[in-house]
């Protein structure tokens, strides 16, 4: 059976990205990365796809008239690249509902939070960790979701809790919450291609799971 291949989109650095790889190298998630796409022609995710000989693209939004040709331009090249999911890895843009439509429930994204707390516009990357620490909250998390066309509001496919009491910073928190974001990332991943993934609504469960996996 062919491998199922994946696009991964990213605005930054790319641990998330690296993690998967390392993940699928392991034979862990079964599949591979057709493309990566970012729209910041800076992001260390490109160096990552460099070393790995990924096929990478960066688009960026002032080369086009609006979001709509900008994401009619992603859509092209995910279709030439016969993706069959799409992985968010701290992308930065709002996929376009084109794109939504066409991948319904195959685009995955995850958030250094628990949603729906500390979530939805404005809620990224250090803004998070920052209102959480901010907030006084003892407990923080990470959750994988569904991308549908409501930003940070798609169907909950895995979450896990990460405790902050002792953080003594927004940096801390991130850093205990990144490590998890690594492992239940590829875990995520490996349900969906492996198509465990049963969608009712807004819940989501996954074949065999437990509730002491
Ligand atoms: C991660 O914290 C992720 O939760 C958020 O953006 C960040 C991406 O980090 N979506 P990296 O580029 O994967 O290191």
């Amino acid at each position: 059976m062919l491998k199922k291949r994946l696009a991964v989109l990213a605005s930054g650095r790319g641990s998330n990205f690296q993690a998967i790889i390392e993940k699928i190298t392991s034979g862990y998630i079964p599949a591979s990365i057709a493309l990566l796409i970012t729209n910041n022609p800076d992001a260390g995710a490109i160096d990552i796809a460099k070393v790995h000989n990924i096929p990478w693209q960066v688009i960026v939004p002032k080369d086009f008239p609006d979001s709509k040709s900008f994401n009619d331009q992603i859509l092209k090249m995910l279709i030439a690249a016969k993706v069959d999911y799409l992985i968010l890895a701290g992308y930065l843009k709002l996929i376009g509902d084109q794109i939504i439509d066409k991948y319904e429930n195959r685009i995955i994204n995850i958030h250094p939070a628990l949603l729906p707390s500390f979530g939805g516009k404005g809620m990224y990357g250090h803004h998070v960790h920052q209102a959480i620490y901010d907030r006084g909250v003892k407990v923080s998390g990470v959750t994988v979701h569904l991308v549908n066309k409501e930003y940070d509001a798609g169907p909950i496919v895995l979450q896990r809790c990460v405790p902050i009491a002792t953080a003594k910073s927004p940096d801390e928190i991130a850093q205990r919450v990144l490590k998890i974001e690594h492992e239940l990332y590829s875990q995520a991943i490996k349900f969906m291609v492996e198509d465990r993934l049963i969608i009712n609504g807004s819940r989501v469960t996954i074949k065999g799971e437990t509730d002491f996996d």
